[in-house]
């Protein structure tokens, strides 16, 4: 069955940014001139998606509008000439993609505000993205979410994305039990048990959840089952732990690197990454980073 739909939630606080996300939602933050939400978007429109649910709650609606038409500002880039910007406010998804959004009431974890989407999903399978997480081959035709959907396609096997982490952050991450294999970048390997936030001698292995799955509609009948677990929250990785024993689920070992955007050094890594790339700016932050460097040998 083709994967034509995509959950993201978006109805996090984002303590880990405050002061800064007090007043706007944290995927509204910028990294170069975009705000995360819209990189993130569209690596899921890169990689075939037509329909995207944005889990959402008060406080957020910046996120909603930042999708939708802004008929004074147009208005005034079209008089001005300004056609550049113009198509860029006007066409930041294609038109036959679709944006809805359904609300979060409560804060219950990430495995909840994934079911607040099961209307919405239905019995299709589905790509959920965690907004938090830059992936930097995101915007190409074969980044790793695309090619997550294309395995899932052809053998139905739910896909995980995962990276290695260092031992002494194991605790941070949903972890993946691939018994002793790792995969291959761009690969994928047998999941044989999924655990959230481990401590570190418990931890069956360092290949960590990234942020990207591929879901098989099932899943929404086992998280509405979903009991609280790790810091009291209806974990997403529990219900896949379960659905693992029904079916096959695979790790698939990402080619790309992340930013994590929900925390501060993860959100400056990523404005320099890809200030590093962007024609405006490149040149000059180059210039800037190298005064940085010689000042301070
Ligand atoms: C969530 C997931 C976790 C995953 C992580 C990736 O945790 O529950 O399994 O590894 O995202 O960023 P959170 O970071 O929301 O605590």
């Amino acid at each position: 069955m083709k994967v034509r739909k995509a959950v993201i939630p978006v109805a996090g606080l984002g303590t880990r940014v405050l002061p800064a996300s007090k007043a706007i939602p944290k995927e509204m933050m910028p990294v170069v001139d975009k705000p995360v939400i819209q990189y993130v978007v569209e690596e899921a429109v890169a990689a075939g998606i037509k329909e995207i649910i944005l889990v959402t709650r008060t406080g957020k609606s910046a996120i909603e509008d930042h999708f939708d038409a802004h008929y004074e500002l147009e208005a005034e880039l079209a008089r001005k000439n300004k056609t550049a910007l113009l198509a860029a406010i006007q066409h930041i998804v294609p038109p036959d993609v679709s944006i809805v959004s359904v609300r979060q009431a409560e804060a219950k974890g990430l495995g909840h505000a994934v079911h607040c989407a099961a209307s919405a999903v239905g019995d299709e399978p589905f790509v959920v993205i965690l907004p938090d997480v830059l992936v930097s081959n995101g915007l190409d035709k074969t980044n790793d979410l695309a090619r997550m959907i294309s395995e899932f396609e052809s053998n139905a096997a739910a896909q995980i994305m995962v990276g290695e982490v260092p031992d002494d952050k194991v605790q941070l991450y949903g972890i993946a039990d691939c018994e002793g294999i790792v995969p291959g970048l761009g690969q994928s390997a047998t999941i044989k048990g999924l655990v959230e936030k481990p401590a570190q001698n418990e931890s069956p292995s360092n290949l960590a959840v990234i942020g990207r799955y591929v879901l098989p509609g099932k899943i929404m009948g086992l998280l509405a089952e979903g009991k609280p677990g790790a810091g009291g929250e209806i974990q997403l990785t529990d219900a896949i732990d379960v659905l693992l024993a029904e079916q096959p689920v695979e790790a698939y070992k990402m080619m790309g690197e992340t930013y994590d955007c929900g925390e501060k050094l993860g959100y400056l890594k990523a404005n320099i990454a890809y200030g590093l790339q962007h024609s405006e700016t490149a040149n000059g932050l180059k210039e800037f980073i190298s005064t940085l460097t010689s000042t301070h040998e």
